[in-house]
């Protein structure tokens, strides 16, 4: 008698636990094919549209993705316009850009089916698309994640973000602290072959010089003086600034890395060997850096019945 009870309550309880508890691996590639199955196609048309307009906006919108995944997960909290949250953070004030083309594609969607797909997921997708219209792979992405309600604070995202200075054991530790490891962040960084930084970012670089190639330098310097023009802006891969290509790896093995960050993965026998792979064959950085990318997509993210469906990407009062 005690023990069938007990056991009725171990089931009951495992039961309601199993219910309950929400796991945070619920994302599946089909999640809206019967809520909204023509989402994806809307995004991609948004997207591919705007990178026609403006090709930077491609690397711009593949950031974006990385910069709200690295910060209290793939929630869509990057887009909320908060001046003391994550916006302000040092890494991306001044810096963070591409939202009104989230807000417009995510538009776009609302007016076919309100209120069904997240802004964290018309993220996800709209950085799948912008690397495809910049002539990168393709990969599914996975969906269902759902929007925070509120941004992360400043001393969080300036915690968890890499700096264009960092040193290697701090890169590589910032992206163990996501679950992703040296050959997911050497792939991710090759997002760098596409895109622009500003001369603040690379400014302590090349004018402490040794080591660079003088001509490297003396081009980057044209355009970054050592006073002033903190906001002129050079090409992360100044070969093919616009294609999504390998040629953020050759430059690296040229000495040409623009940020710090960047040279840094050429400078030590683990992320060195990643990169020399990547040099070798453009294909196996293409299918490194989808994988990379769906594994960043699965940061952390809000599923079941936590955070919302926010109907504008800015702002979570709607
Ligand atoms: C390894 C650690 C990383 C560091 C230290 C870093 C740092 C930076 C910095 C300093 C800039 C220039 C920002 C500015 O001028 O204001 C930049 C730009 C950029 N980053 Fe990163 N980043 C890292 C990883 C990534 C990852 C994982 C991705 C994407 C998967 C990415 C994609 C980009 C792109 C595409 C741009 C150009 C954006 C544009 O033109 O709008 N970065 N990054
Ligand atoms: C994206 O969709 C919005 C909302 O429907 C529309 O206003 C905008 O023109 C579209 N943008 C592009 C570039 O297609
Ligand atoms: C990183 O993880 C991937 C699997 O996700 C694996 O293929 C790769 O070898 C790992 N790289 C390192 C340096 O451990």
């Amino acid at each position: 008698m005690t023990i069938s009870s007990n056991h009725y309550y171990y089931f009951a309880t495992l039961t309601i636990v199993l219910l309950i508890v929400p796991s945070d691996a619920q994302l599946s590639s089909t999640f809206y094919d019967i809520t909204c199955a023509d989402a994806l196609s809307t995004i991609r048309l948004n997207i591919t549209r705007a990178v026609a307009n403006e090709q930077r906006m491609a690397a711009s919108l593949i950031r974006l993705h990385f910069l709200d995944c690295f910060v209290q997960g793939c929630d869509a909290s990057i887009l909320l316009e908060d001046e003391s949250g994550e916006r302000a953070a040092v890494q991306n004030a001044n810096s963070v850009r591409g939202f009104e083309v989230v807000e417009a594609a995510k538009q776009a969607v609302e007016a076919i089916c309100p209120g069904v797909v997240s802004c964290a997921d018309v993220l996800a997708v709209a950085a799948r698309d912008a690397t495809v219209a910049a002539g990168g792979p393709s990969w599914i992405v996975n969906l269902g994640r759902r929007d925070s309600p509120l941004a992360a604070t400043i001393d969080v995202a300036e915690n968890d973000l890499p700096r264009g200075n960092d040193p290697l054991q701090t890169l590589i530790t910032k992206f163990a602290n996501k679950n992703l490891n040296q050959t997911h962040m050497v792939a991710l960084s090759g997002a760098k072959t596409i895109g622009q930084a500003r001369c603040v970012t690379f400014r302590d670089r090349i004018y402490n010089t040794q080591g660079l190639d003088p001509e490297f330098v003396r081009m980057r310097q044209s355009d970054c003086p050592q006073t002033g023009g903190d906001d002129n802006l050079a090409p992360l891969d100044e070969v093919t600034p616009t294609d999504f290509d390998n040629n953020y790896f050759r430059n690296l093995q040229r000495g040409r890395g623009l940020l710090e960050s960047d040279q840094v993965l050429f400078s030590q026998q683990l992320t060195n060997s990643i990169a020399q792979e990547y040099i070798n064959s453009a294909d196996r950085f293409k299918l490194d850096f989808a994988a990379a990318m769906i594994r960043m997509g699965d940061i952390q993210p809000l599923t079941g019945a936590n955070g919302l469906i926010r109907s504008t990407c800015a702002s979570s009062n709607n």
